[in-house]
């Protein structure tokens, strides 16, 4: 019998062919090896177009960016490529239609294919194909691949949920975010590969907008040229990204829920509101907006109702996905519909004494109008309402929001102190009087996080007890380190009425504070506590992502983590950095029982193993 190339201990090719071995040694090299300059990478299309004519079978130079599939239904799945012969400089195909067959087996040989049709591969969308498989049977693994101008894509993996009343009681899968590319490579989705997953769910930052030469620890991971702009920017943007083995083999293996954040379009933005320093403001950033959106549409597993444009150029992502009856994904847009932040887009407070501490943040941060405004929103009116709707309806055991921004409160006013104490910068004098100062304020936000919008996170908090929706579970990117937090009802109150859990996963790649994320996770841990008691893990020191072990009586949730405890002791700036030879292991296990959030139970998540943080 042929061996299953998806089992977990396999690298994946179902019988190579000598060019597969060729394309895939290339892109390796390339974005492995660290010794390869752009100069080879700008060769590389030409390359790949010779040995497009020698390829007889297996995958080949149009399918440069690999396969994908997304938003797994009972009996449907999407599933995703793009024919790119030249996929850092477009695509390579001009103007023409292409059209593309797809075919989705029961086996990984694809001797029993149960669905197939014909999806054109068309210019306006860069050649992207998404085909919506449908007829298919419920909660099993599936095999599909496509053929264009006589060649054939490698061959993906994907799953289709358990029905309704599927009898699924467990489920396993991963949440990543923020993977910006120079920041350090993609170790995390090596391990996350070997893993057994049901499927994989994105909560943003898939790409970073940045121009090229952003700290570039190793100069042949790299961005290409200026911050983007034009659809064509972010084509090739997605692009540059895709072709990183691990990202492309973690798409080929599992199906990705995904939902972006701001750095698909722009750092910090907000609904029509671009960052105060973005290159684009007013109507090119409405724009660049529309090209953003265009082509995270173009290069993401989604649905068609998903992908349509709306009026405004924005897409509709906010959705919901039965994973039986075991749990439902209620997948939301924080960035989308958002009002602008108050107090900048940096960090903000309610209290007026906090007025004296602008030399600290290097922006007047008290804006308590702002902050208290009852209208500003996170989700807009029409998500709000919808979400109120589908927890509602929901029978799910565990009821799943994935979401951008930290939903938990989280004073950092211990963190801006130790910065102050530890500053090397200040002044003793100064030092001394912003200490003073400090100890006058009550409380300092990060406003780009629900933080900035209480009176949003108060109506959440109410539909999720009004709807007495089962075990709310918050998962959440965005922040570049891993926290678990109780969502209490009255944060002030450490035995108040927990509504929700929260589970943070930190970022695959993207650094946190700066190549070195020791000094920040030092400030924020040295201020975490007292004051955040409801705070049950925080770490900063690694890069990777969370695996979400679930069964009808509990859920756990694995902090996977690039880098050790040794490592984070290792005097190197770059130490923490991930490198192609990376360890990864397990941070930390967090737990929390079903029935938490019942009348009268006020369950707490529990700690079950975490390594020592030793800075
Ligand atoms: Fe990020």
């Amino acid at each position: 019998m042929r061996k299953d190339p998806f089992s977990q201990s396999s690298k994946l090719e179902p019988e190579p062919s000598r060019s597969t071995e060729a394309v895939r040694g290339l892109t390796r090299r390339r974005f492995v090896s660290g010794g390869a300059s752009l100069g080879v990478l700008a060769a590389a299309p030409a390359f790949l177009r010779g040995l497009r004519a020698s390829a007889q079978e297996g995958p080949s130079s149009l399918f440069t960016l690999g396969v994908a599939s997304g938003e797994p239904h009972a009996h449907s799945v999407v599933l995703w490529t793009r024919l790119a012969p030249d996929p850092l400089a477009g695509g390579g195909l001009g103007e023409r239609v292409v059209p593309v067959k797809w075919q989705i087996a029961l086996d990984p040989g694809m001797s029993r294919v149960i669905r197939d049709g014909v999806a054109p591969a068309h210019p306006k969308n860069g050649h992207a194909v998404h085909a919506l498989a449908s007829g298919l049977p419920p909660d099993r693994w599936l095999y599909f691949r496509f053929h264009a101008l006589g060649e054939v894509s490698r061959i993906g993996r994907t799953r289709t949920f358990p029905a309704q009343r599927g009898g699924r009681d467990h489920m396993r899968f991963a949440v990543v975010s923020c993977q910006s590319f120079p920041d350090g490579f993609y170790r995390a989705y090596a391990d996350l590969n070997e893993q057994e997953l049901d499927f994989v769910v994105h909560v943003g930052d898939y790409i970073y907008e940045g121009a090229a030469a952003v700290r570039p620890f190793d100069p042949a991971r790299n961005h290409i040229g200026s911050e983007i702009v034009s659809a064509l920017d972010y084509r090739n943007r997605y692009a540059l990204y895709r072709l990183d083995p691990d990202l492309q083999e973690a798409h080929a293996r599992f199906p990705f829920i995904v939902t972006p954040d701001d750095h698909e379009v722009d750092n910090n933005y907000a609904g029509e509101t671009p960052e105060l320093s973005s290159p684009t403001q007013g109507e090119a950033f409405l724009a660049r907006r529309r090209n953003a959106y265009q082509v995270y549409a173009e290069s993401m597993p989604l649905r068609p109702e998903n992908r349509r444009a709306r009026e405004d150029g924005g897409l509709r992502l906010f959705r919901s996905l039965p994973f039986g009856d075991l749990a439902q994904l209620h997948v939301l847009d924080t960035r989308q519909f958002r009002s602008d932040q108050p107090a900048g887009d940096g960090f903000g407070s309610t209290d007026p004494d906090s007025a004296a501490l602008q030399v600290v943040f290097g922006e007047e941060i008290f804006d308590a109008d702002g902050i208290l405004d009852p209208a500003a929103t996170l989700m807009g009116a029409r998500q709000e309402d919808w979400l109120r709707g589908s927890l509602a309806g929901s029978r799910a055991t565990w009821n799943v929001l994935a979401q951008q921004v930290m939903q938990t409160r989280w004073n950092l006013v211990g963190a801006a102190r130790v910065t102050i104490e530890q500053s090397t910068a200040l002044g003793p004098e100064l030092k001394q009087f912003l200490l003073q100062q400090i100890a006058l304020v009550d409380e300092i936000s990060n406003v780009d996080a629900w933080d900035g919008y209480p009176a949003a996170r108060q109506r959440l908090f109410d539909s999720l007890v009004q709807s007495r929706a089962r075990n709310p579970i918050v998962l959440t990117g965005d922040i570049h380190s891993a926290w678990g937090a109780n969502l209490l009802a009255d944060f002030s109150d450490p035995a108040s009425q927990i509504v929700a859990a929260e589970f943070v996963s930190t970022s695959i790649s993207s650094t946190f504070g700066g190549l070195d994320p020791r000094p920040t996770h030092g400030f924020v841990r040295g201020g975490l506590q007292p004051g955040n008691p409801h705070i049950a893990y925080f770490n900063g020191l690694y890069r990777g992502y969370c695996l979400c072990d679930v069964d009808r009586t509990r859920w756990q949730t694995t902090f996977r983590a690039v880098g050790t405890p040794a490592q984070a002791i290792d005097p190197s700036p770059t130490a923490l950095v991930p490198l192609p030879t990376s360890p990864v292991e397990t941070d930390a296990v967090l737990e929390i029982a079903a029935g938490f959030n019942e009348p009268g139970r006020n369950g707490r998540l529990e700690t079950t193993f975490a390594r020592p943080i030793p800075v």
